[in-house]
């Protein structure tokens, strides 16, 4: 059998001194994404995720809370486990720092450590950042506050035990230099390199247990504990089995990547480095450090009430358009600024409009010219609609591969995204509607019809690592039964396999489109300067508030299908789409429109008029139009505005 690529990858382990929030969850979803990605085509994916457990801040947050660290760490961890499972992470180990099986690793690693030499005993004098836990010279404050947060530090002078992690610098230097991929993105790099100009110091690595008791004993002195850096960073190597399991750990290491936040780039980059120098092992293949999300251009922080907890934007929300807008809306490396409106604009056009409304128009095409099955691959002459489309499915592999290797989510969704606008516009220009008209047209139907549902599968294959649950969804609607089989990318991604005849499941629209608040109130609402209360004006007669007027949900709507209502000169009944559904909807237009003449008009849909029976038809909307008694003309657009663009 081929052998296959194996592929490890890790989050940081996460403090458990307080719940998750936002930023936990875009670095845990995005590797996600790429350990689903890998495992799509085919690699032994290795993700690891866990807990640091450790440490000053997990000690003071347990003391504040007056219970012991470890029952502390045994509360916090489950609500980093049930995000996780809540969010669709398919981590395959989750390690607690407290674990035996780390420990253990832990203290073998530092016992080698001493026994080499790489660590000495020596008295420290200098300063303390307490909230940072880290050592200063006098000459790297800042203002006299820590250089890293600004805070402020304490005189400290005391026995420790310090790593040689200064006599690695310039093989560190070097390895940066040759290896290019290792830290990304290049500005990180820079950054390292630069910060490796100075002379590199030796690290602290111990905490006097009268100071601070909670952390993994050093082998060689029970007197101290190792600084929880030098614990949690063990991670990496502790669960997948050195020391431990010699067979495993050499299947896995060298981690193919480790993801991290800015914040902790030094940490990976320097302090981990050496230590793995020090120990005799390969350092990992690449690291990389993400950018920093805030809210509303502020920080999230507990004290301005501003932490975006991510279990309630999925219960509001849901997971995908979640995991989705995390990696669509920011270039993975910058910084990014989180608001719901974004969020709901993003569902609200990417999602619903787009591939929502691919996949329920698809079906809806399916259902009424094909009789709920898929119908056979055309065999005729191909258009330039169909081939400008199976272009774009054809290119998808390469454009996904070459973004998820640079960790371009964002670049990779847009590239699915084209093929899905693509299929839209593929559907609107083939006009199966007007084609289903003529039985002279029926193989070109069948045709339309097949390419836009194959290219709906092959859109699901690349959705599936970014937004799991939808994808499967996608493939019930289009009639598989075994949805959940991971497929094998290479076989599937090739056109045609999607299996004629097959039945499909047409369900629920994928994403309900989400009503953003109207965030600017009425002008008659906003505050005035000044504390005089303005007088309250009564409207005139005949004329309604804002307030009223903006309950109408005005929606641009596609028309499908027309035809006559029977024996009502007056009515004709349409099939509208408004991006997330269709619409029937009966309108007294036929003394002005024929059927034919209104197909492929985009109209103005009330679209949250109460469905009415009209001669007996369900009608679920209404059309704007000109004129009193008869009507002189529907109102359209002559662009190609997308269904469901709400009309203000
Ligand atoms: O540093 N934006 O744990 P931690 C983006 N235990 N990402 C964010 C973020 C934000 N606003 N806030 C946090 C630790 N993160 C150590 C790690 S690893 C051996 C030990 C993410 O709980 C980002 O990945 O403070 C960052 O690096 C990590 O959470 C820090 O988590």
């Amino acid at each position: 059998m081929e052998k296959k690529n194996t592929f490890y990858i890790t989050t940081p382990i996460y403090y458990v001194n307080d719940a998750p929030h936002i930023g936990h969850a875009y670095t845990t979803i995005a590797a996600d994404v790429l350990a689903r990605y890998h495992r799509l085509k085919g690699d032994d994916v290795f993700f690891l995720t866990g807990t640091d457990e450790h440490g000053q801040k997990v000690s003071q947050a347990a003391e504040a809370r007056r219970v012991s660290p470890q029952a502390h760490a045994d509360e916090l961890v489950g609500r980093y486990q049930s995000l996780w499972k809540g969010l669709g992470i398919s981590n395959d180990d989750f390690i607690r720092t407290t674990e035996e099986r780390h420990r253990q690793v832990v203290q073998s690693a530092l016992q080698q450590l001493w026994d080499k030499g790489e660590i000495y005993e020596d008295s420290y004098q200098g300063w303390y950042c307490m909230p940072d836990e880290r050592f200063w010279t006098e000459k790297d404050l800042v203002d006299g506050k820590c250089p890293d947060c600004g805070r402020n530090v304490e005189p400290l002078s005391e026995r420790n035990y310090f790593f040689r992690m200064g006599k690695y610098q310039t093989q560190l230097q070097e390895h940066i230099r040759e290896n290019h991929a290792f830290i990304r993105p290049e500005t990180r790099r820079n950054e390292v390199l630069g910060f490796l100009e100075k002379p590199l110091g030796d690290l602290c690595i111990s905490r006097p247990k009268r100071r601070l008791s909670w952390g993994i004993p050093l082998p060689f002195d029970p007197e101290y504990v190792t600084y929880v850096w030098f614990d949690a960073l063990v991670n990496y190597i502790s669960t997948p089995g050195f020391l431990r399991d010699p067979a495993a750990f050499q299947r896995w290491w060298p981690a193919d990547l480790h993801l991290v936040g800015k914040d902790i780039l030094t940490t990976h980059s320097v302090y981990w480095s050496t230590m793995l120098m020090g120990l005799g092992i390969p350092l990992p293949r690449g690291l990389f450090a993400h950018g920093w999300w805030t809210v509303n251009s502020e920080k999230m922080s507990k004290s301005l009430g501003n932490v975006v907890k991510p279990a309630e934007m999925i219960a509001s929300f849901g997971v995908d358009p979640f995991r989705y807008f995390l990696l669509r809306e920011v270039p993975f490396g910058q910084d990014g600024d989180f608001s719901k409106d974004a969020l709901i604009n993003r569902i609200n056009s990417d999602l619903a409009n787009d591939l929502g409304n691919l996949l329920s128009r698809t079906l809806t095409m399916v259902e009424r010219y094909s009789e709920g099955r898929i119908p056979a691959p055309p065999t005729e002459d191909e258009t330039e609609d169909d081939l400008v489309l199976k272009k774009k499915v054809e290119v998808l592999p390469k454009e996904m591969e070459e973004a998820i290797g640079n960790l371009e989510f964002q670049k990779g969704l847009t590239a699915i995204w084209q093929l899905v606008r693509q299929a839209n516009r593929y559907i609107e220009n083939a006009a199966p509607w007007i084609l289903a008209k003529d039985p002279k047209q029926k193989k070109r139907l069948n045709a339309v019809l097949y390419n836009t549902a194959e290219s709906v599968r092959i859109v699901s294959l690349f959705v599936a690592p970014f937004m799991p649950k939808t994808a499967i969804e996608m493939l019930r609607q289009l009639g598989f039964t075994d949805p959940e089989k991971e497929p094998d990318l290479e076989e599937s991604v090739r056109w045609g396999r999607l299996p004629s005849g097959q039945a499909i499941a047409k369900g629920q629209s994928l994403f309900p489109r989400i009503k953003l608040k109207e965030a600017n109130q009425t002008n008659a609402d906003q505050k005035t300067p000044s504390s005089k209360k303005k007088k309250k004006l009564s409207p005139p007669q005949d004329m309604i508030t804002y307030d009223e007027f903006s309950k109408l949900d005005l929606r641009v709507g596609f028309i499908q299908s027309a035809e006559k209502v029977p024996d009502a000169k007056k009515l004709l009944k349409l099939q509208v789409d408004i991006g997330t559904e269709i619409r029937q909807v009966v309108a007294g237009i036929a003394t002005k429109y024929t059927p034919d003449g209104l197909l492929g008009k985009r109209v103005i849909l009330v679209a949250n008029l109460k469905p009415a029976k009209i001669r007996g038809v369900v009608s679920e909307g209404m059309l704007l139009a000109a004129g009193e008694k008869d009507v002189l003309e529907v109102a359209t657009f002559l662009d190609k505005i997308p269904p469901g663009t709400k009309v203000r």
